[in-house]
């Protein structure tokens, strides 16, 4: 028998509700809460916005990708990561092999919504195109879908699901696939 899976990584784009479904994860777990993007600011003492303007995006993917790598080694464990973790292959099929991978959905508009009311946003989310607002959501959310999808074992819309009901969901997909690896 497999041993069932000690991390969970939840990935999706920005605005996707990673951070606050994790820690709600991690208390009713009893594990720890990591956000993959505070690692980064506490490790470089950097702002994520800062990081981007200082070293561009491909500084920051690098970081990234060093960051889940410590990460994808850490036990009992719910780890939101950034947005853009699915861009590199090697995080793919790292995040694919280390733990149950959580992929929540919402529709462009709905993602935009909630990113725009979003204190954090002006810190942490640097323009990632000249697009910007809803049209950038747009265009990232259709690059980036096939390779969450590629991803996660399990895939949930938060459309229209509290934080709450997201988190009740996934432990439910741990109790029915306990003795199953991930
Ligand atoms: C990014 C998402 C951000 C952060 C960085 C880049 C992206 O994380 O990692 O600004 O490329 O989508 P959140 O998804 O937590 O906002």
């Amino acid at each position: 028998m497999m041993r069932p899976t000690d991390r969970i990584f939840l990935i999706g784009a920005r605005g996707a509700g990673k951070t606050t479904v994790a820690s709600l994860l991690a208390d009713r777990l009893g594990w720890r809460m990591v956000d993959a993007d505070a690692e980064i600011e506490r490790q470089t003492g950097c702002s994520i916005r800062s990081i981007f303007e200082r070293e561009g995006e491909s500084g920051f993917r690098q970081l990234e990708a060093e960051t889940l790598r410590r990460l994808a080694s850490f036990s009992r464990a719910v780890i939101a990561t950034g947005g853009g973790v699915v861009v590199r292959p090697e995080n793919r099929e790292l995040l694919r092999r280390s733990g149950l991978v959580v992929w929540l959905r919402a529709e462009p508009e709905v993602l935009w919504r909630r990113m725009d009311t979003d204190p954090r946003t002006a810190e942490q989310r640097p323009a990632l195109t000249s697009l910007g607002g809803l049209e950038e959501m747009q265009s990232i959310v259709a690059q980036r879908s096939k390779w969450y999808s590629e991803c996660a074992s399990l895939t949930i819309d938060t459309s229209a699901r509290s934080p709450q009901d997201v988190a009740q969901m996934i432990l439910e997909f741990l109790a029915r696939t306990a003795n199953e690896p991930h």
